[in-house]
């Protein structure tokens, strides 16, 4: 009998590995279901995107390998953007890295960065990526729990000195998944003060800087003096496009550290299909309008589920950030028993607060996924779990 690698049975199972499966049974079974699971909009992607991969997929040289330098146009779009929206430059070449979805890169960096027993600072809750990253890396992730008291911020002066002393890497991702919390430009200054002091490389995860209300607009990490040595930034296409099926994303920072990812991938990889690479290289083009027509929806469905969740006993702040809610449970309920009755008794899909980990207990999230009534229905159906707990 194969005698499977330790790393496996110290993964946790992936959040959202087991969703699908019970989804279906439940719609076999004729339940009415609301998936508010995913961060998986329910929105068309850009037409501009649909167009440019139709032209693209006609083409015989798309449909090639795309190696690790990928399609050139998609590279330049992607530096060009970077200079409109955030103000920096970059090489697209050597200083930018193309993505099979942002969650490929950030999986694959810690094999770049981290020797076995290196520690790798995690939020929690977190995207599950920086946690299982770190184990497959043969690496130890410290989990710090993020919380109401900071802001849901992590914040790096609060960790016991021998545990920065140790670390080589910490994820951070503001706007957040799950807690919609945003990164005020003092805490990043910070952050990017103490890694330099301590040699730690910041992993700046930013999917959701596009997605934003309020007059609230994110940065980068790079627009914070000094980040450029100690941070490598992710962006993503699937969530401020509605491209998640697409796999598409991008790595930015030094030249030395997009090759030693780069390195990583060619052993794994041989690049996002070029007619993909094509039709985001024409959303890239016109990003901020693009992105700026999706907001506007998130933006309905966040203001029309507030006040239902009021209604139905929870109390929520209003998300500055994300398509998520992070919806706070009364003391003693535990977020995955909260879950199950959810799904069970009335057919609502959440994810629960200890799926991003065990300091995220006491919490559910919602995903603003899903059409405007239907999102009201979820909260009054969940206000019945609530109810009955
Ligand atoms: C915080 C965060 N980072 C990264 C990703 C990965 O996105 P993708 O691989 O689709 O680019 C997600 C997706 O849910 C996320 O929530």
């Amino acid at each position: 009998m194969t005698k499977l690698a330790k790393r496996v049975a110290t993964l946790h199972t992936y959040p959202m590995a087991e969703l699908p499966a019970i989804k279906r049974r439940l719609i076999q079974q004729g339940v009415d279901v609301i998936d508010v699971g995913a961060g998986d909009a329910d929105l068309p992607p850009p037409p501009v995107a649909v167009e440019a991969i139709a032209k693209a997929l006609r083409d015989p040289a798309m449909s090639r390998y795309a190696f690790q330098l990928g399609l050139p146009a998609f590279r330049e779009a992607a530096a060009a953007y970077l200079q409109r929206r955030f103000g920096f430059t970059v090489d697209p070449f050597k200083e930018l890295h193309p993505l099979l979805g942002s969650k490929e890169g950030i999986a694959h960096l810690a094999a770049a960065v981290l020797d076995p027993g290196d520690v790798a600072i995690v939020p929690e809750p977190g995207y599950a990526v920086y946690h299982g990253g770190t184990v497959l890396a043969d690496a130890e992730p410290y989990g710090v729990p993020l919380t109401p008291r900071t802001g849901f911020l992590l914040e790096l002066e609060e960790q016991p000195q021998e545990v920065l002393g140790r670390a080589k890497l910490v994820y951070l991702n503001y706007p957040n998944n799950p807690t919609a919390a945003v990164a005020p430009r003092d805490y990043l200054e910070r952050t990017v003060a103490l890694c330099r002091r301590h040699d730690i490389l910041i992993a700046y995860d930013n999917p959701y800087c596009e997605i934003t209300f309020d007059g609230y607009v994110a940065p980068s990490i790079f627009e914070i003096p000094g980040a450029w040595d100690v941070a490598v930034e992710f962006h993503s296409l699937s969530k401020s496009f509605c491209m998640t099926g697409w796999r598409l994303g991008w790595v930015v920072g030094r030249p030395e550290l997009i090759a030693a990812l780069a390195k990583v991938k060619n052993y794994i990889d041989t690049g996002a299909f070029l007619a993909v690479q094509a039709a985001g290289a024409a959303v890239l083009a016109d990003a901020e309008t693009i992105a700026r027509g999706y907001v506007a929806q998130f933006r309905a469905r966040r203001d029309a589920i507030l006040p239902a969740l009021a209604s139905s006993g929870f109390e929520v702040e209003s998300p500055r950030a994300t398509m998520y809610v992070w919806v706070p449970l009364p003391e003693g309920i535990a977020s995955a028993a909260f879950q199950q009755r959810a799904i069970e008794d009335v057919g609502v899909v959440v994810l629960p607060g200890s799926a991003f980990g065990a300091g995220a207990e006491g919490f559910f999230r919602i995903a603003l996924t899903t059409a405007t009534p239907r999102l009201v229905e979820a909260a009054e159906r969940l206000g019945k779990v609530l109810a009955a707990v």
